[in-house]
């Protein structure tokens, strides 16, 4: 009887994860295990929602958002009787291992899992881009292109009616996207959880930007900041001029994946299921310098990704 491999997305959804699964289902028939597809998440694992997954039940959706195993937020998994049930589970269905497609939740699920001793491979999947041991994660330069859209299309209005806006950028306690946003689509300032703003030095910089001619500024502000609006409010009184706020929000986690985030996917759940076949496990798959790669679950936890101040400092001296 073929061994049987578990296949996940978990999380917040990220564009690209069917792309992911794809791979990961197809590689692992073609070394000719039963591959079985959990439900909703972790929760599904804990609720018994699994399908059979065949070379054609994963046709035609590489190129489509979201997942078609669905997803969720699994509270259970930070507790240990939650995970106590999810190894259960696994055992009884006679789970081989479990490839986790998702980000830094379902990574600290995968580490914990492995160290009950099931044999796990996560792949990094996340808008959000802010895992250690990979230098992105599938999604995010959907998510980035989606968002930089957006910007272009505020900054016709912003320019229209000389006006500063704030855009709320998605990212959670990080400004990995956000400062990729702000380069990309040329706006005057970023505003990240890992870096401090000078206020007053920011309220010169806007007027000194109209003094010189700017019919428009915009700020790319980090959700993990606190509050747009507010943060607006502020900046509408410091400087007299006339700010407006948008807030990106979920439209940056759907829409098609960039062909980027598919050859990425494609690639990481490939490589996956390859590491598996070969007794590799409790691994991260992710991307380092241009190659696919793969590091200890339990080094991708304990370590942040670092931030990459260099491209502010690209930011500030191009929106002059
Ligand atoms: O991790 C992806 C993400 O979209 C973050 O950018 C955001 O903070 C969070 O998920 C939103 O979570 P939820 O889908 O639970 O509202």
């Amino acid at each position: 009887m073929a061994k049987k491999i578990g296949v996940i997305t978990s999380g917040g959804d990220a564009p690209g994860m069917n792309a992911a699964v794809r791979a990961v289902v197809r590689q692992g028939i073609f070394f000719g295990y039963q591959m079985i597809g959990i439900k909703r998440g972790f929760k599904g694992l804990l609720d018994d929602e699994f399908v059979t997954l065949t070379l054609r039940s994963v046709s035609g959706i590489i190129n489509m958002g979201g997942t078609m195993l669905h997803t969720g937020r699994c509270p259970e998994t930070k507790t240990k009787t939650g995970m106590g049930r999810a190894v259960k589970a696994i055992k009884e269905i006679g789970l081989e291992g479990l490839i986790i497609i998702g980000g830094d939740g379902s990574l600290a699920a995968g580490n914990v899992l492995s160290k009950y001793g099931v044999k796990v491979i996560n792949i990094a999947a996340s808008i959000d881009n802010d895992i250690y041991g990979t230098d992105e994660t599938i999604g995010y330069d959907t998510a980035l292109n989606t968002a930089v859209e957006a910007i272009d299309k505020i900054r016709d209005t912003a320019k229209s009616h000389d006006r500063v806006f704030v855009v709320e950028i998605m990212g959670r306690e990080h400004g990995f996207l956000t400062v990729d946003v702000g380069l990309a689509a040329g706006c005057e300032f970023i505003v990240v959880p890992e870096m401090k703003v000078d206020m007053q030095k920011l309220a010169a910089e806007l007027k000194k930007g109209k003094d010189k001619g700017k019919t428009s500024e915009i700020i790319a502000f980090a959700e993990g900041c606190g509050l747009s609006g507010d943060f607006a409010k502020k900046v509408g009184k410091l400087t007299g001029l006339e700010v407006r706020v948008s807030n990106l929000g979920y439209i940056q986690r759907g829409g098609r994946p960039t062909a980027r985030t598919r050859i990425l996917a494609s690639k990481f759940g490939y490589t996956a299921m390859d590491l598996f076949h070969k007794g590799k496990t409790n691994l991260l798959v992710g991307i380092t310098d241009g190659a696919v790669s793969a590091i200890p679950i339990h080094k991708a936890v304990k370590y942040e990704k670092k931030f990459d101040v260099q491209t502010v400092k690209v930011l500030r001296s191009l929106s002059v």
